[in-house]
């Protein structure tokens, strides 16, 4: 399901389609996120999510930090818009 990524630093909106990672769809437009197994094992892309529910599909946070961060190369959203922090 596709969603919008805000990016609460740069004030930008970025579109993530069914078809694409939000990872991806960030590097595309040009932002900067350290990222190396692109299978949700790593944690190196672990972004801080501030609004709206990230569905979790990584094999790597903890419940504590599935509060707060998401993985940009396999997770995804569940609200329409998640604002992050970059
Ligand atoms: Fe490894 Fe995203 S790049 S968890």
């Amino acid at each position: 399901r596709a969603f919008v990524l805000r990016l609460l630093q740069s004030d930008r909106e970025i579109a993530v389609p069914a078809d694409r990672t939000a990872l991806a769809c960030l590097q595309d437009a040009g932002i900067d996120v350290a990222s190396s197994c692109e299978v949700g094992v790593c944690g190196t892309c672990m972004t801080r999510v501030r609004e709206g529910q990230a569905d979790h599909r990584d094999s790597y946070l903890t419940t504590a930090e599935r509060e707060s961060c998401f993985l940009p190369c396999v997770s995804r959203a569940v609200t329409p818009v998640l604002a992050i922090d970059l």
